[in-house]
């Protein structure tokens, strides 16, 4: 049960965020659905709210683009100035494989929005998670880690782009900025954990376009073999609710599981670096 809570679920009006928040709704916590798209989130609350059963709770929408850091810094604003409290933050929102694009603060669109955005919001609302204790940060990220490495020489990719190398280098950052996180976070009350959903029918795959004869297929397998987005929301609604990961830090998970990471994924060296960069990238001291 989540009555009392306020849950921030972000890229809610899709896919897993938006099953998440079904379900936590329906535990009666109060969700506040943070989107890029009113438009988008305000259609998806109403589907929620339509399709509820007698017992939930409230679903706030509100608007967060993680491509720009003036639009985080804009929601945080609001978020401490309207909510007395944040039980749980789950960053879910991602951006899969897109063309190259550079977001109007100079950075790779996936870095941008998988990580970067979601440092940013995680920083801004740290004081006030931290006097919500206990409360938890949960971060969705992917096994296309394995596919990345942080060339702390061009973050940006400004000297080459391959788009899945560049969604595996964000879905690392994930892992590695909930690492370090949860290291500064021993003590507080606050919780940081990881989690891979393993392979889901969402609109992840929107950039990728697969050629006209091989789709009938994709979607065939897809529908066999791939989660549903309220089976892929499973293990977030597990690590915001579960008393089984009370005062658990740090960790991955799968399939409401503890999973174990490649050591790239757990190598605090790099991960202390990624957090000083990143600081320096969103513009932030500390
Ligand atoms: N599906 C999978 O198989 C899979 C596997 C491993 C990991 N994941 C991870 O799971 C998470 C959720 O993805 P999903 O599969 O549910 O995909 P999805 O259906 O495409 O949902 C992604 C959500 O992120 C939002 N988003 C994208 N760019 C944003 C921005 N600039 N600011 C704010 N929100 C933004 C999207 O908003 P719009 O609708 O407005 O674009 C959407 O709500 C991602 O972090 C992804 O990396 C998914």
């Amino acid at each position: 049960m989540m009555r009392g809570k306020t849950i921030i679920v972000t890229g809610a009006n899709s896919g897993i965020g938006k099953a998440t928040s079904r379900e936590l709704f329906g535990r009666q916590g109060r969700v506040i659905m943070a989107c890029r798209n009113r438009d988008r989130a305000e259609e998806a609350a109403r589907e929620i709210r339509q399709q509820a059963g007698p017992e939930h709770g409230e679903l706030l929408v509100k608007v967060l683009d993680l491509a720009s850091l003036k639009s985080v810094r804009r929601f945080c604003d609001e978020i401490i100035k309207e909510e007395p409290k944040i039980d749980v933050l789950i960053n879910n929102a991602g951006i899969y494989q897109c063309p190259y694009t550079k977001t109007e603060d100079n950075f790779e669109m996936q870095f941008a929005v998988n990580h970067l955005g979601h440092f940013l919001l995680t920083n801004l609302l740290l004081d006030l998670l931290k006097r919500s204790a206990p409360s938890r940060i949960i971060v969705v990220s992917s096994k296309l880690y394995k596919c990345g490495e942080i060339n702390f020489d061009d973050l940006s990719s400004e000297r080459s782009y391959d788009k899945a190398f560049a969604y595996g280098r964000s879905k690392l950052a994930n892992l590695l900025f909930a690492l370090e996180l949860g290291r500064r976070m021993e003590g507080t009350g606050v919780t940081v954990n990881a989690l891979t959903p393993g392979i889901v029918r969402t609109e992840l795959g929107r950039h990728v376009h697969l050629p006209l004869l091989v789709r009938p297929l994709f979607s065939l397998v897809s529908w066999a073999f791939f989660k549903t987005p309220e089976e892929g929301a499973r293990t977030s609604v597990y690590l915001a609710c579960s008393p089984d990961v009370e005062g658990v830090q740090g960790k991955c998970f799968a399939d409401c599981q503890e999973e174990e990471l490649l050591p790239k994924a757990t190598n605090e060296e790099v991960a202390k670096k990624l957090w000083d960069i990143s600081e320096v990238m969103v513009g932030i001291t500390t």
